[in-house]
C-alpha cells in the first residue's frame, strides 16, 4: 500500500512569523495524523524555524528547489547539505515555474533528483505538459521523455521508492482553477508509473508514490485519490490557509 501524501507548494508566500502563524493554528490532530504524509514545502527563510516547530510532529518540511553541489562558488544557490543540516526532509525538483522562469531543464532536474537521493532528501521531482503541448498532443510524449532524462542513470531500488515522490503538473492547471480531468489525471499518472516500471522493476515503480498538481483542493482531493494510480496532491493556492490544508488531509482519510 502507497501512503498518500499532501505536499503544500507555498511558493513564494509566506515570512518566517507567517509561517508560525500557520502551523500553530493546526490542531493536534493534523499535526499528529499517521495515515497521511504530510509535507510542508516553504520558502527557504521559513524552513529552519518550521523545521523546529514541526519536530516531533507528523509533518515534514521541504524546500522548493537546491542546488546540486554541497558548498562553493555559487552565488545565491542554496544546497541540500544545507537544508538536510537544518532539518528538512523534502525537496521539490523542476516545478514548472523553475523551468519556466529560471532555466531549470531534464538535465539539471537530473543533477538535483541524482544529489538529494544521495544525500537523503526526499525528492518531489515535477512533470508535466504545457497547454500548447497539450493541443498538439504531444503530452505524453513530453511526460515520458521528461521521466526518462529527469531520471537518467539514477537508481532507485525497494528500499529507496519510499523515499522517492513525482508530482504529475500539467502546467495549464497550475493556479488556473482549472483541474485536470481526474480520469485523465489518472491516465497520465498510470503511463509515468508504466515508464517507471521499464526503468527499475514493477515492484519498484509500484511503490513510488506519484501525486497529482495543479489547482487540487479540498473539494477534489478525495476523488483525486479515489483512483487507481494517484496517491496524493501537490498544492498550491490551497495551502496557504491553515483550514483549507487541514481539510485536504482529513477530507482523504
Ligand atoms: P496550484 O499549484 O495548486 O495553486 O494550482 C500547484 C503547484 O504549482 O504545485
Amino acid at each position: 500500500m502507497r501512503k498518500p501524501v499532501i505536499a503544500g507548494n507555498w511558493k513564494m508566500n509566506k515570512t518566517p512569523d507567517e509561517a508560525v502563524d500557520f502551523v500553530e493554528k493546526l490542531s493536534f490532530s493534523i499535526r499528529n495524523e499517521k495515515k497521511v504524509e504530510m509535507v510542508i514545502c516553504a520558502p527557504f527563510l521559513c524552513l529552519e524555524r518550521l523545521s523546529n516547530i514541526l519536530s516531533g510532529t507528523n509533518i515534514a518540511t521541504g524546500a522548493q528547489n537546491m542546488y546540486w553541489e554541497n558548498s562553493g562558488a555559487f552565488t545565491g544557490e542554496i544546497s541540500g547539505t544545507m537544508l538536510k543540516a537544518i532539518g528538512c526532509s523534502h525537496v521539490i525538483i523542476g516545478h514548472s515555474e523553475r523551468r519556466q522562469f529560471f532555466g531549470d531543464n531534464d538535465i539539471s532536474v537530473n543533477m538535483k533528483v541524482k544529489k538529494a537521493l544521495e544525500i537523503g532528501l526526499v525528492p518531489i521531482m515535477c512533470v508535466g505538459e504545457t497547454l500548447a503541448e497539450r493541443e498538439a498532443g504531444s503530452t505524453d510524449q513530453i511526460v515520458v521523455s521528461q521521466i526518462e532524462t529527469g531520471l537518467s542513470g539514477i537508481k532507485v531500488n525497494q528500499g529507496s521508492a519510499e523515499k522517492f515522490i513525482i508530482a504529475y503538473e500539467p502546467v495549464w492547471a497550475i493556479g488556473t482553477g482549472k483541474t485536470c480531468d481526474t480520469s485523465e489525471a489518472n491516465r497520465v499518472i498510470s503511463l509515468i508509473r508504466n515508464t517507471l516500471a521499464r526503468q527499475y522493476q514493477n515492484e519498484v515503480a509500484g511503490n513510488i508514490r506519484i501525486l497529482y498538481g495543479g489547482s487540487a483542493k479540498p473539494e477534489n482531493i478525495r476523488e483525486l485519490l479515489a483512483t487507481s494510480d494517484i496517491d496524493g496532491g501537490l498544492i498550491g493556492g490551497a495551502s496557504l490557509e491553515p483550514s483549507s490544508f487541514s481539510k485536504l488531509v482529513e477530507n482523504i482519510l
